[in-house]
């Protein structure tokens, strides 16, 4: 990253300070990302380089809440990439049909504020050929704040963010959420196949025996140094002949591609071969 004339520590400078000021942990991520969204920051704020708009950290609280803000990646939608679904309805039908399997369990790794495993078990419910008592489903997130708005369930439609266009999959959505105007709540029904715990996928190691594992939108933001750590822990939470769910963007690292066959390539959909 180039310095701005006249700045300091630069980037880094401001990666430090907000490593002390604000529950975020900048080292996992790539300096490229982390750029961009301090660059933002400082552009709303009219900062001349990066020592001045460290200095508007340091007496501005509400900057420092929203460069946080701007740091969470925590863009997410019920249903987000809408033809990984309809792929994925085969793949759970398979999974629910194995003999000798107890049931399904999957993992949502990352799950932001919910959207990803209730889609899930709504699609679970949604679809004929899924027995949904079978799927289990754990949702994991790093963050405590997605996860209390994930736990709470209820999403509203805003200038941006169209929830009854985001259910449009379902074959009928009132019986997966209770409508209010604008306002969605995710029926209990839906919730009680969801687990959800605090989880950071780069400190705290695999899970065991997943037959699906969505890990969809963090790669991207990952620093190359956590992603293949990152990787493995995916990898050692499937059972063999389980599936991974990538995002749109992201794909199986170099090193691994012979343990993951694709299944729906355009859709990052892998079966892990063992
Ligand atoms: C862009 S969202 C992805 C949500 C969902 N999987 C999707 O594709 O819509 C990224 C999420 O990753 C979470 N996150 C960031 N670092 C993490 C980590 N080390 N472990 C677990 N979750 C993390 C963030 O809190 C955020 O909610």
């Amino acid at each position: 990253m180039s310095r701005a004339r006249g700045d300091g520590d630069g980037l880094q400078g401001v990666i430090d300070f907000v490593e002390d000021a604000v529950p975020f942990e900048p080292g996992y991520y790539n300096e490229a990302y982390l750029g961009r969204r301090v660059a933002a920051r400082m552009q709303r704020r009219d900062a001349d380089d990066h020592d001045d708009y460290r200095r508007i950290l340091e007496r501005d609280d509400d900057e420092r809440e929203a460069l946080l803000d701007a740091l969470t990646i925590n863009v997410t939608g019920f249903f987000r990439d809408p033809d990984m679904w309809a792929d994925l309805r085969p793949v759970l039908r398979e999974l629910c049909e194995e003999n000798g399997r107890a049931g399904v369990d999957v993992w949502s790794a990352p799950c932001a504020d919910g959207r990803e495993p209730y889609s899930l078990s709504m699609l679970a419910a949604d679809d004929r050929g899924v027995d949904e008592r079978r799927v289990r489903i754990t949702a994991i997130d790093i963050s405590e704040e997605a996860l209390a708005a994930a736990r709470a369930g209820v999403y509203e439609t805003t200038r941006t963010t169209n929830i009854g266009e985001e259910l449009s999959p379902l074959s009928d959505p009132t019986a997966y959420v209770e409508q209010e105007e604008d306002v969605f709540r995710v029926r209990e029904s839906v919730k009680s196949r969801i687990e959800f715990e605090q989880y950071d996928l780069v400190r705290d190691g695999p899970k065991a025996d997943m037959d699906l594992v969505f890990c969809r939108n963090l790669l991207i933001y990952i620093d190359t140094e956590y992603k293949g750590r990152l990787f493995e822990t995916l990898r050692d939470s499937l059972r063999p002949g389980g599936y991974l769910v990538l995002g749109k963007t992201e794909t199986v690292p170099p090193g691994m591609r012979e343990e993951f066959e694709p299944v729906a390539k355009r859709s990052r959909i892998y079966r892990y071969t063992g």
